[in-house]
């Protein structure tokens, strides 16, 4: 753990990225910055096209050839973009470590699970085969997976989408990663499996220290496995706070419409909220708020100037220029327009 005074393990300030798309550059995230302290979960939510996987191969240095970029990733203090060769090797092959939402879409069909998870030891930490394949069978047990020996010796279609995924974590973990950037992990699993997965990523978080940054589209979910989550919309960070208060004391009317717009067991209604309008992309969001065209609470100062992420009582961030006045009464029922006669009636009507 670092020092108060010392740096976090991830710092992210300012993170601005364009991408060449026919000759001109699109911009994908916009002054995107915040911390992540060593062993810390961070939840990254947002609708498809918000930035979130960009924000994660921003991190890890895997942009598209041309990709224009200004403000600063910081890992342990060391600019990421200044590492070269053998330090950028050793950068994305220990330092931090990667899972996808499609585990078969980075293994090889016709190689081994064995092979699969030998090939970066015995390149990165110079193992040999014997040693390798031992430490990778060790691996497998401790992610949870039954007969490992077995397993090694199979093919990656021999294996259900769940323990696919494990043997992903296994891999990521092997080096001993300080910390793990997840995107979507769990996202083409069914429930039950969603929730065997994260149980042994939060194991292995915690029993190696482990950072993680989590992206998910799914709200509850970072909640649930977050020290902290980041709302994005458009390329842009609209809120940040500790998850436990996400859903009850939301801080920008974005993450207000989010989750209010979610199924809720205890809370039977005839209609969800729906957020009107589509999400926007970051190279087509108007001037002023991106997300003022589709906000129950915008005004006319919200259309022009971005407004800055400001810091909200000790703990939290959001863009939104009246979350002050608005802060405790975001996710109040709209009440929807009434004649004289009838009692007013609200979205979030009881049906018994
Ligand atoms: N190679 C690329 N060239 C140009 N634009 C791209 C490229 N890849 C992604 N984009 C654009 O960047 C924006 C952010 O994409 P990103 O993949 O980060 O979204 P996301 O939040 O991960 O969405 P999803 O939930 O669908 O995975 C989108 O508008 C997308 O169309
Ligand atoms: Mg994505």
């Amino acid at each position: 753990m670092n020092a108060a005074t010392s740096s976090p393990l991830l710092r992210v300030s300012g993170l601005t990225v364009g991408l060449p798309v026919a000759g001109a550059l699109r911009t994908v995230l916009r002054d995107v910055s915040f911390d992540l302290e060593a062993g810390r979960t961070l939840g990254l939510v947002g609708e498809s096209g918000s930035g979130k996987s960009m924000t994660v191969r921003t991190i890890s240095r895997l942009l598209p050839e041309g990709a224009d970029v200004t403000g600063t990733v910081r890992f342990d203090g060391r600019d990421v973009f200044d590492l070269r060769g053998d330090a950028l090797r050793a950068y994305r092959g220990s330092d931090v470590a990667m899972i996808f939402q499609d585990a078969r879409a980075y293994t090889n069909p016709v190689r081994r699970i064995g092979d699969f998870l030998t090939e970066a030891m015995r390149t990165n930490d110079r193992m040999t085969q014997a040693a390798a394949e031992k430490r990778a069978t060790a691996i497998l047990a401790e992610v949870g997976i039954g007969d490992p020996e077995r397993r090694m010796r199979q093919y990656p279609h021999e294996l259900s989408g769940g323990l696919l995924q494990r043997v992903m974590i296994a891999s990521a973990v092997a080096a001993r990663p300080r910390l793990i950037l997840a995107d979507e992990p769990t996202t083409a699993l069914d429930v039950t499996t969603q929730a065997e997965v994260m149980a042994i990523l939060g194991r292995m978080q915690h029993e190696y220290g482990m950072a993680l940054l989590f992206i998910t589209h799914d709200l509850e979910l970072a909640g649930a496995t977050c020290d902290e989550t980041i709302v994005l919309y458009a390329g842009q960070v609209m809120e940040r706070q500790p998850s436990t208060r996400l859903h009850r004391d939301p801080l920008h009317p974005y993450t207000a419409a989010l989750v209010q717009a979610r199924p809720d067991i205890e809370r039977r209604i005839v209609r969800l909220p729906a957020i009107p309008g589509n999400p926007t992309t970051a190279y087509e969001a108007p001037d002023g708020c991106a997300f003022a065209p589709r906000c129950r609470f915008a005004e006319e100062r919200c259309t022009h100037g971005v407004p800055p992420l400001l810091q909200v009582g000790t703990v939290g961030e959001a863009r939104c220029v009246r979350t002050p006045e608005l802060r405790g009464r975001m996710l109040q029922p709209e009440v929807v327009a009434d004649d004289a006669e009838s009692p007013a009636r609200s979205d979030e009507e009881v049906v018994r």
